[in-house]
């Protein structure tokens, strides 16, 4: 069976055909990251006009690269939420008006579910049960992921999402927007021991996430040393915070399997391409001889291979969207979750 599936959530319009759930036969992603690093974020207005402007040869190019026509396609599979309402809405109605036109079912994709299948285009012997960490720009989630579309969200972040946290941390540095991957870069150059930053901790709760102390702590140091006039090591900094980072999501993690008894553990969303962290959750689950499953990189961050992914499970679950659907800016997977 084969899905075409359309991403268009936030700030990247992708389209793209899998087979079967796992088969990837094309996979089209237009960013429009140089436009928005301007102005050191996503503008909501200016990712829904280049969606708009982008989605139909998006589209289009995804059947070609797939060798497919849209008679081919046995269903079109489009995110619906959470995210950036009018960008959303591009995709919704672009999906819609296809399916209807060519008379193929729609499904509705949740974008976190979409980042969590992306582990099995990479890994297609991942089966449910397992504990899933999403970690993106916009999300911090531990879930466990009861079934294919069955999940139970069991910690969260209370403030910034762990992307956010290394975006902004980056701009403290003078990296551009988004910095994540300049961190990764720099940390690589840098002593992770150079700083002592506070491993965020809630008191309250043992799997909920919190990135903003750590964040304001990193900050405080870079505008200590600028006061001072100072010179400081952006590799050292980086180093540290990312060091810092990725042992707390690791160690939350970690728990959330050791309280569920599931010792086959996930990663997912854009900030699972971090090198720090993929290392940290690769030595940790090796010693405790957990299994462990990392996206694929061009699978982290977002792409419509993993809302077609996920369109398949949706569709074989039976869910189904008509002309009414509607974009949705937050939705809790628990929401969606079948019983
Ligand atoms: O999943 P994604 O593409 O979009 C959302 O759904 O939010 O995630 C984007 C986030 C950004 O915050 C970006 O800085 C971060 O993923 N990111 C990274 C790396 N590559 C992307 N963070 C840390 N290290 C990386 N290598
Ligand atoms: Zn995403």
């Amino acid at each position: 069976m084969k899905i075409l599936g359309i991403e268009s959530s936030c700030d990247e319009t992708a389209a793209a055909v899998v087979e079967d759930g796992v088969t990837v036969l094309s996979n089209v992603v237009a960013s429009q990251i140089d436009e928005h690093r301007l102005y050191g974020g996503v503008v909501p207005e200016i990712a829904s006009r280049r969606h708009a402007e982008n989605i139909s040869w998006v589209v289009k190019e995804s059947l070609l690269k797939a060798n497919v026509t849209l008679d081919d396609i046995d269903a079109v599979a489009v995110t619906y939420a959470p995210g950036l309402i009018g960008a959303l809405l591009v995709g919704i109605s672009f999906a819609k008006g296809l399916a209807i036109a060519a008379d193929k079912p729609l499904i509705p994709v949740h974008h976190i579910a979409g980042h969590i299948a992306a582990n099995y285009l990479t890994h297609p012997n991942l089966e449910p049960p397992y504990i899933c960490l999403v970690i993106s720009g916009g999300h911090s989630h531990i879930i466990k992921v009861c079934g294919y579309t069955k999940y139970q969200v069991i910690g969260k972040t209370r403030d910034d999402a762990a992307g956010e946290c290394f975006d902004k941390t980056a701009r403290a540095l003078g990296f551009d927007y988004p910095g994540g991957k300049y961190i990764d870069e720099a940390a690589k150059h840098g002593d992770p021991d150079a700083f002592k930053f506070p491993k965020p901790r809630i008191a309250d709760s043992e799997f909920d996430l919190s990135f903003s102390g750590l964040k304001t702590a990193v900050i405080n140091t870079v505008h200590n040393a600028q006061q001072k006039g100072t010179q400081i090591n952006r590799a050292d900094i980086a180093a540290s915070f990312q060091h810092v980072t990725a042992q707390t999501l690791c160690e939350r993690t970690i728990a959330a399997s050791e309280k569920t008894g599931i010792k086959k553990i996930a990663v997912a969303g854009g900030v699972s391409a971090n090198s720090g962290v993929r290392g940290e959750f690769e030595r940790v689950c090796a010693q405790k001889g957990y299994e462990l499953f990392l996206p694929d990189m061009k699978y982290c961050g977002d792409n419509a291979a993993m809302i077609a992914c996920q369109g398949y499970f949706d569709f074989l679950s039976g869910k189904r969207a008509d002309s009414s659907l509607n974009g949705v800016a937050t939705l809790s997977l628990d929401k969606i979750s079948e019983n």
